[in-house]
């Protein structure tokens, strides 16, 4: 269990550009039941007993409005420092972690955990923060997910299915995701390495999570925890009212 001894940082994404939300601004600065989106995870992890510091990623153009209306505002503390945002997500995440070890020489702190939240999954609640970090302190590598509702299928290339697999070992996988720190770095390192060599970070598109790289990169296993099923990433304009629900009721 954490607590105020935690050594806890939480990579914290908002540096997408939010195109299939269709908004007139960057979809984390969407007013949601009466906040910013961004404001909830950051609020959260102020709170929590679990982080006890927060690395924002941002797009560059972001930064000085997060800074002074975002941060500044809502007196978040806990933020030590800015990254930029990269063109994709594993590519912020990375700036995320390069910033991370410019901060902290992990090999003299080896019990610290990282977490890597997206912005956009505003129900940051600290009983999956608290079953994150034990996961990662146990195993070294989580993610936080949930049992698929539906039946999954993996389709053939003309569109038909080729494989369904038995729902009962099918979850659906959120952030946050929680690794020890010496892991989480390696494992970026090496898929640095791989996109300084490629033409184009589209090489890399099968990553779309941080514990798909330590698993290629690092062979670690991946412990699951227990999500929630209110932990939604806000992703189109249909996710709003559901997602104000979720937040008035916390
Ligand atoms: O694009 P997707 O919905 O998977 O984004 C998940 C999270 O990653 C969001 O919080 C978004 O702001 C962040 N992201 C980022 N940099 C990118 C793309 C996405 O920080 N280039």
């Amino acid at each position: 269990m954490g607590n105020e001894m935690s050594h806890c940082t939480v990579i914290l994404l908002a540096g997408g550009s939010g195109k299939r939300m269709c908004a007139d601004r960057p979809k984390q600065f969407l007013e949601i039941a009466g906040r910013p989106l961004i404001w909830y995870s950051l609020d959260a992890i102020q709170k929590s007993e679990i982080a006890d510091e927060c690395i924002l990623v941002a797009a560059a153009g972001d930064i000085a409005y997060m800074k002074e209306h975002i941060l500044r505002a809502g007196n978040f503390t806990k933020v030590r420092a800015i990254a930029e945002g990269g063109r994709e997500r594993f590519e912020s995440v990375l700036n995320g972690v390069l910033l991370f070890e410019k901060l902290h020489d992990y090999n003299k702190e080896p019990e610290r955990i990282v977490m890597v939240h997206d912005g956009a999954r505003p129900y940051l609640i600290e009983s999956m923060l608290e079953r994150c970090f034990e996961g990662a302190v146990k195993y070294s590598a989580c993610v936080a997910a949930v049992p698929s509702k539906d039946t999954v299928t993996i389709a053939d290339e003309d569109g038909f299915e080729a494989q369904t697999p038995n729902r009962k070992y099918v979850w659906n996988v959120q952030t946050p995701q929680a690794f020890k720190a010496d892991v989480l770095c390696t494992a970026f390192h090496k898929m640095a390495d791989e996109l300084n060599e490629a033409e184009s970070p589209d090489k890399l598109s099968w990553i779309t999570d941080d514990a798909s790289v330590v698993k290629y990169y690092n062979d670690t296993k991946i412990c699951i925890v227990r999500g929630d099923y209110k932990n939604i990433k806000v992703t189109t304009q249909d996710d709003l009212p559901v997602m104000e629900k979720f937040l008035k009721d916390i």
